[in-house]
Order: structure tokens, then C-alpha cells, then sequence
């Protein structure tokens, strides 16, 4: 079985949970699976309960990080109206800010035009603004960023008429980058009718076109690949009232790996799209030492086995090509076949 050395992939849209959603998944399990995936540096979201937006709750979270990281780790930001006042303040905590233009999951939301031209007037203009922003919203956010000059990135695009806007956007020059997660490139409507509520996350999965435009733009519209890792428990995905998201660190390396075993992708591009391109964007270094060994042998994804405390992928069954085996970060085997060899606290929490 050939194998395959990589270097360490960089994931740019994960939830953690801390404070407030533990039960979910915490620095130690989310960093776990970020290794057990071969990602070796992660961008942990802000909307967490209290969310990542007053100096105090980010400072307190930024030093449960470090205490819990077992590897590259860095805090977003997050826009809230309430907060507004604070915004600079928060910025030596973290790598980028983050505003949710659109209904998801927790609180954070930002809906009128003074707060988001106090984000873009006071948030540092060396870090990042990213955007939670689905259909026209992406219209507004591309607005913003021609207005104050100034780069925007887009989470989790995942419509036709959202990639097809980035890149006439884009063929003008505007300071924009966008990221799809494995979700959409690979599930549609009729998966999420098979999941139900194990295939509910924002944006919904779209449709077979949808999907199609995600492909269409691999080597040129889109960025990066980034997993939006949103763990919730079963019971939470049983429940009433279902949060919406997805688990997806320990998954992504081998969908996309499936990809270029069937000519889908070349295996330059997912580099670019896992590892330099995601660094690039949020301006980190790529690690010294690092590297991730990959097995191109065939297996199926489950749900037994997995380092994130929530148990479950939606990808349950899956035949894919590419099982990670081993990844050094900084000069040092931090998962070896499967066992996680970093302690806790070893990581470093970047900003
Ligand atoms: C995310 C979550 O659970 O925090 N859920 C989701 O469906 N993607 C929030 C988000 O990324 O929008
Ligand atoms: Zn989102
Ligand atoms: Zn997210």
C-alpha cells in the first residue's frame, strides 16, 4: 500500500465548546481529534456560552487553551452588538474576528450597519474579519470589504449562487476568500433526508447542483477546506429543539484524500486547499518539523474509534482511501496509529 507524507493540514473553522459546551467537546478531545485527523493547527469559533467577545471571557478561555491545546491552536473573536465597545480588546487574544450575519447555532448574530462598520473600522487591519454569511448575505460582505478595503473570508460556502458571486467578485479583484467544508462538497438534500437530524447543520446541505458548483470551483474559486467541526451529542441531535452541525476533524483529510484516489483532485491542490492556503489567509506560520504520514489504504468510516467527545460522524459507512498513521508537529510523534501521544498543554495557542 503506497503511503503518502504530507504537511501538517491547518483547519480554520472548528467549535470547541469552551466555556459552556464541555460536554460537547473541550481543548483535549477537540485537539485529539484535530491530530487523529492530521491537522496540526485549528481555529476555534467564538459563539460558545458566554461567547468569546468581552476581555474577560477570551482572556479566561485563551488560558484554558493553553492548558488543554495538544497542538496549534487559535482563538476567534466574536461580533456582538452588545460588546461592540470591546472589540480591540479582544484582538491580542485572537487570530481573526468572526461576525455571523445568519441564523445558527448560540447567540452571536450582528444585524444592523453600525456594527458592522464598527467591526470594520476597529478590528485590527492586520488580522482577519471572517463571515458566517449565507445567499445575499455574502452581498453584503463583499460590499464591506470593497468599502473599507480590506480582506474578508467566507465560512462554509455552500450554494451556486454564493460561489458563482465570490468569483465574479473575485475576477474584479476584490480582497475576498471563501472556504467550503467536506459536508458540502460530498452530501446533499438526499443525504440529509437518510441523516435527519444527524445531517442538520448551517448552511443546510444543498443540492445536487449546489454540490456540482462546489466541484466546478475547486481549483480556482475556493480557498480552503475547512471541516466546521460542530459537535453535538446524540441525545442534543435526539432532542426537541436539534442544534444545528456536524463533527468533521477526524474525517476530512481522508474524504478529500478519496478525492484525489479518484482523479477528483490532484493531490497539490489539497495541499493548497489543507495546508498553505489556510495559513495564508489568517497570516500563520507553517510549523517547523511537521509532517503527516497517510496510508492510501481503503476503509470505512465509524463511529467507533473517535477522539471527539461526541462520538458520531455523519459519514458513518463511507468507503474512503487514506487513513493517517502517523503525525510529528514540532519534531515530536504526536499520534502514532491511532494513539494520541501529546499531552495536553503541550500545544501552543497562537494569536
Ligand atoms: C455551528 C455550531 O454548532 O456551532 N453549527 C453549524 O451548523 N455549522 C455554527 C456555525 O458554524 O454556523
Ligand atoms: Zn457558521
Ligand atoms: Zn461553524
Amino acid at each position: 500500500m503506497s503511503e503518502l507524507v504530507l504537511p501538517g493540514l491547518a483547519d480554520v473553522h472548528t467549535h470547541l465548546r469552551v466555556p459552556g459546551g464541555e460536554h460537547k467537546e473541550d481543548f483535549q478531545t477537540g485537539t485529539a481529534a484535530a491530530l487523529a485527523g492530521g491537522i496540526t493547527t485549528i481555529l476555534a469559533m467564538p459563539n460558545t456560552s458566554p461567547p468569546l467577545a468581552t476581555p474577560e471571557i477570551i482572556h479566561a478561555t485563551y488560558e484554558q487553551a493553553q492548558a488543554g491545546t495538544r497542538c496549534e491552536l487559535g482563538l476567534f473573536a466574536g461580533a456582538s452588538p452588545e460588546h461592540i465597545e470591546h472589540l480591540p480588546a479582544l484582538a491580542p487574544y485572537a487570530v481573526a474576528l468572526k461576525i455571523y450575519l445568519n441564523d445558527t447555532f448560540g447567540s452571536l448574530r450582528v444585524e444592523d450597519v453600525p456594527t458592522l462598520m464598527a467591526c470594520f473600522r476597529t478590528w485590527p487591519r492586520e488580522k482577519m474579519i471572517a463571515m458566517h454569511a449565507e445567499k445575499q448575505s455574502v452581498a453584503v460582505g463583499i460590499g464591506l470589504a470593497t468599502a473599507f478595503d480590506r480582506p474578508v473570508h467566507f465560512c462554509h460556502i455552500s450554494r451556486r449562487e454564493e460561489i458563482e458571486l465570490i468569483a465574479t467578485a473575485k475576477a474584479h479583484g476584490l480582497p475576498i476568500t471563501c472556504e467550503v467544508t467536506p459536508h458540502h462538497l460530498y452530501l446533499t438534500q438526499e443525504d440529509a433526508a437518510r441523516l435527519g437530524a444527524l445531517g442538520d447543520m448551517r448552511p443546510v446541505l444543498g443540492t445536487k447542483s449546489d454540490v456540482a458548483a462546489l466541484w466546478e470551483h475547486i481549483n480556482d474559486t475556493i480557498d480552503c477546506v475547512a471541516t466546521d467541526h460542530a459537535p453535538h451529542t446524540l441525545a442534543e441531535k435526539a432532542s426537541e429543539k436539534v442544534p444545528p452541525g456536524v463533527p468533521g476533524l477526524e474525517t476530512s483529510l481522508a474524504l478529500l484524500l478519496t478525492a484525489v484516489h479518484h482523479n477528483r483532485l490532484t493531490l497539490d491542490r489539497l495541499i493548497e486547499l489543507m495546508a498553505s492556503n489556510p495559513r495564508r489567509i489568517y497570516g500563520l506560520a507553517e510549523p517547523p518539523d511537521t509532517k503527516v504520514v497517510v496510508e492510501m489504504a481503503p476503509y470505512t468510516l465509524s463511529n467507533e474509534g473517535l477522539q471527539t467527545k461526541c462520538g458520531w460522524t455523519p459519514f458513518a459507512g463511507m468507503e474512503v482511501v487514506g487513513r493517517v498513521k502517523e503525525v510529528v508537529l514540532r519534531g515530536k510523534v504526536v499520534m502514532e496509529n491511532g494513539r494520541i501521544l501529546a499531552a495536553p498543554g503541550s500545544g501552543t495557542v497562537l494569536v
